[in-house]
C-alpha cells in the first residue's frame, strides 16, 4: 500500500494498479493513475528498470532510471551521457546541411535553429546566456508586472461569471486559470497579439502532441498522428515570420523584437527567420503545458492539505516552499529519454552497456526516499528544497524556470489575495492524459472570497 492518496480515478483507469513488480508498467494505457505506486515498487526492487529492445537501435535497450543520485549525475555529465538532441544536430552538422535544408528533412523547427545556433554543445550555453536567459531566465523577472496583471484579469473574468454566491465562486480551474496564465504571459513575452491566444493555443497543443499523445518510453507518436501534427501546425511559421518582418521594421519590447536585433557574440552575427522561429518554437513547446500542470497539481494539494493555504496567506514567506515542494511532490515532467550511454555504466550495480538509451524518470527520483525523507508529505520547511529534479539539473536544467517559477508565486500571491480557502467541488474525477507529463484533465474548484 502506497503512502500516495489515492483518488477515484484508480478505479477509472483501464490499468489496474500495481502490487508488485510484474505488474508495473509506466508507459501503458491508464499508467498515469498509478505512476506513484509505481515508484515504490521500482525504488525498493528495480531502480534500474531495464526494457529489453527499447534503444535507439535494433539489439539494444533501454534502461528506467528512478534514483535522485543516478539522475542527478546522468545530467551533470554531457560527456558521459550525451544528449540525444545534440547528438542528432551534430548528425545534420556533420552532413553540412543548411538551416532551411534540416527543416526540410526533419519537419522540426527546432532542429533546425539548433543547427544554426548551437551545432556543438559549446555553443549551447551561448545561446542560452545571450538569448533566451534574458526574456525567460534570470532576466525574467521583468515580467512581473505583466504576470500579476494577467492572473488578477483572469480572476476577475471567473468571478464575473453568474452562477457565484456572494461568498463562494466555483470554477473549472484547468480552463479559466492554469491554462490562460501561461498562454497570455508567453504571448506577452513574445509580442504576439493577446487576441490571436486560440490560434497559438492551438498551435501550441499541436507542438506538445508527442509529449502529451505519444506512446512508449520514447513518447512515438504513429505516422498518422504525426502527419496530423503537421496539419495542424499549418500557418504557424508563416505567422511567426510575418511578426519577425514587422518587428525587424518597427521593434517593439518583447522577445521576438529583441532576436530580429540581436547580435549573436558566439557566432558573431543576426539571427535568420528560421533561426528565431525556431526558438519561438522551444518558447511555445517548453513554456505552456508545463506550468498549467504545476499549478493544477498545486491546487489539488492545496484541496488535499487542510491549512495550508492558510498557513500561506498568514506567511506569503512560505509560498516559495509551497511551490518547491509542490514541484517536487507532482512533477510536471515524469519522464524523458533523451541521453544515452556513451560507455559501459553499471547504475544500480546493473550493467548498463554503451549506447543504452537512459530513460529519466523526473517524477520517481523527485519521490526517492533515499533523497527526501517522507518524500509523500508536504513539508514546507523541508530542507534543500530546490533539489528536486522537476527541471533537471546541470548544464541543461530547463532554460524556462525562472520564469515558470515566477508564474507559480505571482497566480498563488494572487489568489491568496483575492480568496480565503479553496476545496475540490463536485465532479471531480482527476483522470489524466496520456503522455509522459502529469496533466489532469478537469479540475472543479470552490474558492471563498475574501472578505
Ligand atoms: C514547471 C514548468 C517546467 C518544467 C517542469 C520543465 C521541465 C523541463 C525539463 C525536465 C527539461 C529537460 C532538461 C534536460 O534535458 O536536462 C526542460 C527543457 C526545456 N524547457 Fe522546461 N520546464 C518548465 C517550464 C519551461 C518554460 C516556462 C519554458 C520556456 C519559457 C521552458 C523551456 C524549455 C526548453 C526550451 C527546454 C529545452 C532546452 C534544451 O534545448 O535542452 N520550460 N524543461
Amino acid at each position: 500500500m502506497t503512502s500516495y492518496e489515492k483518488h477515484v480515478n484508480h478505479d477509472l483507469s483501464p490499468m489496474r494498479c500495481p502490487v508488485d513488480l510484474s505488474d508495473v508498467d509506466l508507459f501503458g494505457e491508464g499508467a498515469q493513475e498509478h505512476w506513484y505506486e509505481a515508484y515504490e515498487i521500482l525504488h525498493s526492487e528495480a531502480p534500474v528498470l531495464r526494457i529489453e529492445g527499447g534503444g535507439l537501435t535494433p539489439g539494444t535497450d533501454a534502461f528506467v532510471l528512478t534514483k535522485h543520485a543516478d539522475i542527478n549525475m546522468v545530467v551533470k555529465d554531457g560527456d558521459r551521457f550525451p544528449n540525444l538532441t545534440n547528438k542528432r544536430v551534430g548528425q545534420l552538422a556533420d552532413k553540412g546541411l543548411t538551416p532551411e535544408e534540416a527543416f526540410e528533412s526533419t519537419k522540426s523547427l527546432m532542429t533546425a535553429s539548433m543547427l544554426g545556433l548551437r551545432p556543438n554543445p559549446e555553443l549551447y550555453f551561448k545561446h542560452r546566456r545571450e538569448l533566451t536567459d534574458p526574456w525567460v531566465g534570470p532576466g525574467a523577472r521583468r515580467h512581473t508586472e505583466m504576470i500579476t496583471e494577467h492572473a488578477n484579469n483572469l480572476i476577475d473574468e471567473f468571478l464575473a461569471d453568474g452562477g457565484d454566491s456572494d461568498s463562494q465562486s466555483s470554477v473549472e480551474f484547468i480552463s479559466r486559470f492554469a491554462r490562460p496564465l501561461p498562454q497570455r504571459t508567453m504571448a506577452s513575452i513574445l509580442g504576439f497579439p493577446q487576441e490571436d491566444i486560440p490560434m497559438l493555443a492551438a498551435w501550441g497543443d499541436a507542438v506538445v502532441t508527442p509529449f502529451v499523445h505519444g506512446t512508449g518510453l520514447r513518447h512515438e507518436l504513429s505516422p498518422e498522428q504525426t502527419a496530423d501534427m503537421i496539419a495542424r501546425l499549418d500557418g504557424f511559421q508563416d505567422y511567426i515570420y510575418e511578426h519577425v518582418t514587422a518587428k525587424r521594421q518597427d521593434p517593439q519590447d518583447d522577445m521576438v523584437s529583441f532576436l530580429c536585433d540581436a547580435h549573436y557574440d558566439a557566432l558573431d552575427r543576426k539571427l535568420s527567420n528560421i533561426e528565431i522561429a525556431g526558438i519561438v518554437h522551444a518558447m511555445i513547446i517548453g513554456g505552456l503545458e508545463t506550468t498549467q500542470y504545476a499549478l493544477e497539481e498545486q491546487a489539488q494539494l492545496l484541496c488535499e492539505n487542510p491549512g495550508v493555504f492558510q498557513t500561506l496567506r498568514a506567511d506569503r514567506s512560505k509560498l516559495r516552499s509551497f511551490t518547491e515542494e509542490s514541484m517536487r511532490m507532482r512533477s510536471p515532467t515524469h519522464g524523458l529519454s533523451t541521453r544515452i550511454t556513451a560507455n559501459d555504466e553499471v547504475f544500480q550495480g546493473v550493467d548498463v552497456p554503451a549506447g543504452s538509451l537512459l530513460h529519466l524518470r523526473f517524477g520517481a527520483a523527485n519521490v526517492d526516499p533515499e533523497e527526501f525523507a517522507c518524500p509523500f508529505d508536504l513539508d514546507l520547511e523541508r530542507e534543500g528544497l530546490t533539489r528536486h529534479l522537476t527541471f533537471s539539473a546541470g548544464p541543461r536544467v530547463c532554460p524556462g524556470a525562472t520564469l515558470s517559477r515566477l508564474e507559480q508565486q505571482i497566480a498563488w500571491g494572487a489568489l491568496l489575495d483575492r480568496f480565503e480557502s479553496i476545496e475540490y467541488d463536485d465532479d471531480n474525477d482527476w483522470l489524466h492524459q496520456p503522455g509522459i507529463m502529469l496533466g489532469t484533465l478537469r479540475l472543479n474548484l470552490r474558492f471563498t472570497k475574501a472578505g
